[in-house]
């Protein structure tokens, strides 16, 4: 068997209790993220299977990739528990072991900050998805005020941050790149979860399809 592409068991379990703590808080996001979603559907970086429950009924089939193996053990857990047939898979998203247009939808939920590179994941995204197929994101991202903008690209470039996060950058100009790889913005709504000066904020959470024309 070959060693695990991503393992960050200190961070896995951290992530895995403060994802249940922060379910009251996260849950309506959740579920504003998944809806109206439906047929066969592709999530990245799925971590413990938070979302699971929260995917509509129309959803027909999740295939949920998550190379971290203590985070993928609880997505198998969830994917039980789950209410439409959920395949979890190991995997990373600069390598999708799937193919060309196969999914009606993806959803990047808390990844793309993480993702070793963002540019290949989303092209992977765009790829998989049938033209006009829906990309949803809820993503932390660069802040807008430069002061703290400074401060979340120090603690990127320096490495801090990737290293108590679990590869997670606080900095990340993502609707620019989900742009950049070939997709059109439908939708952002920008928000704070928990206080507004923690340096994961702000989050956007959206929706954009593959688009083909200029390609
Ligand atoms: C912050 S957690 C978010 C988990 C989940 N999406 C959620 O909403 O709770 C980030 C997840 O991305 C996974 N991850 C890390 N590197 C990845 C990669 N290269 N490709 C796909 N997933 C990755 C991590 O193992 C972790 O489970």
């Amino acid at each position: 068997m070959s060693a695990p592409q991503v393992r960050h068991p200190v961070f896995a379990r951290f992530f895995d209790r403060l994802s249940r703590l922060m379910e009251r808080a996260m849950g309506d996001e959740r579920d504003e993220l998944l809806a109206g979603l439906h047929g066969r559907v592709l999530e990245i970086g799925a971590g413990n299977g938070m979302n699971f429950r929260h995917y509509p009924a129309e959803v027909t089939e999740l295939v949920a990739i998550e190379p971290e193996p203590y985070m993928r053990g609880k997505a198998e857990d969830a994917a039980r528990q789950a209410p439409m047939t959920v395949h979890v898979r190991d995997g990373v998203a600069a390598e999708l072991p799937l193919d060309d247009a196969s999914f009606d939808a993806a959803v990047a939920c808390l990844v793309l900050c993480t993702v070793p590179d963002a540019t290949a994941a989303l092209s992977e995204l765009r790829r998989v998805l049938k033209p006009g197929g829906e990309l949803r994101f809820m993503e932390h991202v660069r802040s807008a005020q430069p002061g703290k903008a400074r401060v979340q690209d120090w603690l990127d470039r320096s490495g801090l941050w990737p290293r108590v996060g679990g590869g997670c950058h606080c900095a990340r100009d993502t609707i620019t790149a989900i742009t950049a790889a070939g997709f059109e913005i439908e939708q952002t709504h920008r928000f704070s979860l928990g206080p507004p000066w923690a340096l994961t904020n702000p989050h956007v959470r959206g929706r954009a399809t593959r688009h083909d024309w200029q390609r």
